[in-house]
C-alpha cells in the first residue's frame, strides 16, 4: 500500500521517520480517522474542524489547507481497490533534540495512510456486542485527539483480555466514553450522551447523531450520566468512525435492557443504524 509522508507518496514499508520525531519521543501529535464511503470522505469538514481545533490547542501550525488535506486523502484513496476505506492522518510537532519545551519553528511531520474499511460484522449488529467497564484513569485533556494513547490502550486491553469489544469508562461514578468510542444511553426513548468536556473526545458522531435523532424523531440530550443509569439503561450504543452505530447487549456479563429486549439490540439503535446507513 502507498502512504503519504512529508510531501512524498511512497510504499508504506518504505516510510521512515526520525527517532527524534516528537511523535515518537513524546506522543506529541494529533490524528484523525476519516471514513470513506464510495471513495468519498464522510463528514470531511467536521474532521478538519476538529483537527484545526486540536492543532490550535497544541500550537502546531496546520501544514495544509482543507483543500490540501482533501487532495492528499483523495490521491491515496484512488490508489486502493476498496470503495470504502479509513483514512488515517497523523501530524506531529516535528523532529528536534529531546526537550519537553515546545521548540519554535519546527516543520510538522505529516503522515497519511488508508486502509480498507472494516465495519462491524452482521453478527455483531444483529446480536450486539459485549463490553466491560473500568475506572477512567486517563488524563483530563481527552478532548484532544492526541496520539498519546497509552491510557486508551491500557483501557482497551481490559476488555480485550475478557474477549469483549470495548471498555466503558467511569470517572468518579460518571460515564465518560469507551477506550476508542463514544457511549450512548437510551432512557425512556431518548438518546443520552455525556456532555462535551476534557473527559471525552468530541466524536464526529456527536453532531451526526443529533442530526439523525432530529430526522427520525428521537429526543437527543447531553447530560451527566451516572454509572447506575448506564447499568439500568434500556439500550446502550457505541459510536465511532469504525464502529458506526453498534449496540452493546452485555455489560460486565449482564444483559442490557429490560423485558423482551433484554440482551438484544433495541429499537432506538435500529432506527439510528438505519438512518446512519
Ligand atoms: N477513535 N472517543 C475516543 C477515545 C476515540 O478514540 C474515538 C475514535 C471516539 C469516537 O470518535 P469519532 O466518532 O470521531 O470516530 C471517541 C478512532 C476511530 C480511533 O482511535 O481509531
Amino acid at each position: 500500500a502507498l502512504c503519504h509522508l512529508n510531501g512524498e507518496l511512497l510504499p508504506l514499508r518504505e516510510a521512515k521517520i526520525s527517532v527524534l520525531d516528537r511523535g515518537f519521543i513524546f506522543g506529541d501529535g494529533l490524528y484523525e480517522v476519516i471514513p470513506v464511503y464510495g471513495r468519498r470522505c464522510f463528514r470531511f469538514a467536521e474532521h478538519m474542524a476538529r483537527l484545526e481545533r486540536g492543532l490550535a490547542k497544541l500550537r502546531i501550525p496546520n501544514p495544509h489547507s482543507r483543500d490540501g488535506w482533501l487532495a492528499l486523502a483523495r490521491e491515496l484513496v484512488a490508489t486502493q481497490p476498496a470503495d470504502d476505506q479509513l483514512v488515517y492522518i497523523e501530524i506531529t510537532r516535528g523532529v528536534a533534540p529531546r526537550d519537553h519545551v515546545m521548540p519554535e519553528g519546527l516543520t510538522p511531520t505529516v503522515f497519511v495512510m488508508t486502509n480498507p474499511m472494516k465495519p462491524p460484522s452482521a453478527e455483531q449488529r444483529h446480536h450486539g456486542v459485549a463490553c466491560v467497564t473500568a475506572r477512567d484513569f486517563r488524563w483530563e485533556r481527552g478532548d484532544i485527539k492526541s496520539v498519546s494513547l497509552l491510557g486508551n490502550v491500557l483501557a482497551r486491553q481490559i476488555s480485550a483480555d475478557q474477549g469483549a469489544v470495548e471498555t466503558v469508562l467511569f470517572r468518579d461514578g460518571w460515564l465518560t466514553e469507551a477506550s476508542s468510542s463514544n457511549v450512548w444511553v437510551v432512557h425512556e426513548g431518548a438518546l443520552l450522551g455525556t456532555p462535551k468536556s476534557g473527559h471525552v473526545l468530541e466524536g464526529i458522531r456527536y453532531d451526526l447523531l443529533a442530526e439523525l435523532c432530529a430526522e427520525v424523531g428521537i429526543a437527543y440530550n447531553l447530560r451527566p450520566i451516572a454509572e447506575s443509569d448506564v447499568r439500568a439503561a434500556d439500550e446502550l450504543i457505541l459510536t465511532s468512525a469504525t464502529k458506526e452505530v453498534l449496540p452493546i447487549t452485555r455489560l460486565d456479563g449482564e444483559p442490557v435492557g429490560h423485558g423482551a429486549l433484554r440482551g438484544k439490540p433495541g429499537p432506538v439503535y435500529a432506527r439510528l443504524y438505519e438512518a446512519y446507513q
